[in-house]
């Protein structure tokens, strides 16, 4: 997997410049965090990834094709996009339905749809809701389902703006879950978040944007440290990272039985 953008400039009708020059590369599937202010461009970036949206200027390759050559469908096919709010994603009267509806769509054999269907509804945590109107879902369900339809598709890339948003610590716990095991599967996860102890504990690579432009791209040792540049991004890092801070660790942990382990190698030759 290889993703390429070089200059990218994303100007709206309205003539608000959201993009202004965005550069970067992700090779792999090494899930990719896209972190920064309101506003700052992060899903117009991403929404460029599946020809959502068309670039002013600039470019963007995947695995060398460059996006302008081919429709947005069949990029669907490949870039799978789970919107910031699942309700713009939502449309048919069950959980079942809409997840069977894009592949039929692309003509996905009966056998292999049923197969999926399996998977991803466990995965997502919705077996036992196939047959619930969407809109009858709790908030966090409903993200789970739009992450489930997007899943269906077996996209090589997917895309998940926000999705800790009306979560609880069990909705936590499964997206943990889903960003592990879609890794395990090869497929790139790139995720934008507010949820600085989310990105932490998921992101190895975390990518910091200011004002339509990547500010900082990193890993999230380096990321976290830079205080100022975050500051100025208005990005707090996660409560356990601010400790490992405050504290003097060379290496940062983002998750409690880590910090335990830094602090006591690090703690044993004083
Ligand atoms: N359809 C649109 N038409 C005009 N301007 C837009 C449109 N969508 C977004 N913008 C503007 O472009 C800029 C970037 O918006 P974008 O939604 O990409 O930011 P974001 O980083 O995803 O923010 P948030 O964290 O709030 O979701 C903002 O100034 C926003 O007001
Ligand atoms: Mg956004």
């Amino acid at each position: 997997m290889l993703i390429e953008i070089s200059n990218l400039v994303h100007q709206y009708a309205s003539g608000q410049r959201a993009l202004n020059g965005v550069s970067f590369s992700i090779e792999a599937t090494n899930p990719v965090a896209i972190i920064g202010q309101n506003g700052a461009g992060k899903t117009t970036l991403v929404k460029h990834l599946n020809g959502l949206l068309k670039p002013t200027s600039g470019k963007i390759y995947i695995d060398g094709k460059e996006i302008s050559t081919q429709e947005t469908s069949a990029w669907s096919k490949t870039v799978g996009y789970v919107f910031q709010n699942p309700d713009n994603q939502l449309f048919l009267d069950s959980v079942k339905k809409e997840f069977e509806f894009g592949p039929k769509q692309i003509g996905m054999e009966k056998e292999e749809i049923a197969t999926r269907l399996e998977m991803v509804s466990q995965l997502v945590g919705l077996s036992k809701k196939l047959d619930v109107h969407p809109f009858d879902l709790s908030a966090a369900e409903k993200k789970f389902c739009t992450i489930g339809s997007v899943l269906m598709m077996n996209p090589k890339i997917i895309i998940l703006d926000e999705p800790t948003c009306g979560q609880d610590l069990l909705g936590a716990q499964r997206l943990n879950q889903i960003v592990k095991q879609l890794a395990e599967l090869n497929i790139l996860c790139i995720t934008i978040s507010h949820d600085m102890r989310f990105v932490a504990e998921n992101f190895e690579r975390i990518l910091v944007m200011r004002k339509g432009e990547v500010v900082l791209d990193g890993d999230r040792q380096t990321i976290f440290k830079e205080r100022e540049q975050l500051a100025s991004s208005f990005v707090t890092p996660p409560p356990i990272a601010q400790l490992g801070l405050k504290l003097g660790l060379t290496q940062l942990a983002f998750n409690a039985v880590d910090f335990i382990n830094k602090l006591e190698e690090e703690t044993q030759n004083v």
